[in-house]
């Protein structure tokens, strides 16, 4: 799978885990920044792999910034991009079955890289289910009209 990921500085050290791991199963894991865990804003980190994400050239995208709530703002700014901020094995799970998200934000200051990795697994393998298809195309309506 074709991958983006990225962060502020206060996910930095979870990003480059999670490059580790993502490549490591034999995606194509483009690390979009930060380089380092100097202080950045995180809405520029947060909308370059979405933009990707958004035009097609990656298929997925997870971004990390200290709590992952930023991130998850500044990413769902992005039309077409539905980022789900999970904690734990049941929003990661949903966020993929009920909501398809294409982008996954993690707290990089809430969790410990193996559980982060198992999120990201959890999200990457679980099936969206159709039946909520409807609800999608509502949230597609809702941004076309930018209301
Ligand atoms: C940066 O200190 C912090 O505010 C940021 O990483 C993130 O948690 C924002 O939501």
């Amino acid at each position: 799978m074709r991958i983006a990921i990225g962060s502020d500085h206060g996910g930095f050290e979870l990003k480059q885990a999670l490059v580790g791991f993502l490549s490591g199963e034999g995606n194509e894991v483009a690390d979009l920044g930060t380089d380092s865990s100097a202080s950045v804003d995180y809405p520029l980190f947060a909308v370059r792999g979405p933009r990707g994400v958004a035009s097609g050239r990656f298929q997925k995208g997870v971004l990390v910034c200290g709590t992952g709530i930023g991130v998850c703002i500044a990413a769902n700014k992005v039309k077409g991009i539905r980022a789900a901020l999970v904690h734990d094995e049941t929003t990661a799970r949903l966020a993929a079955q009920h909501n398809d998200a294409n982008v996954l934000c993690l707290g990089g200051r809430l969790l410990a890289a193996p559980m982060a990795w198992e999120l990201v697994r959890l999200w990457l393998t679980t099936p969206f289910e159709p039946r909520h298809q409807r609800r999608l195309d509502m949230i597609s309506e809702l941004e076309r009209r930018g209301d």
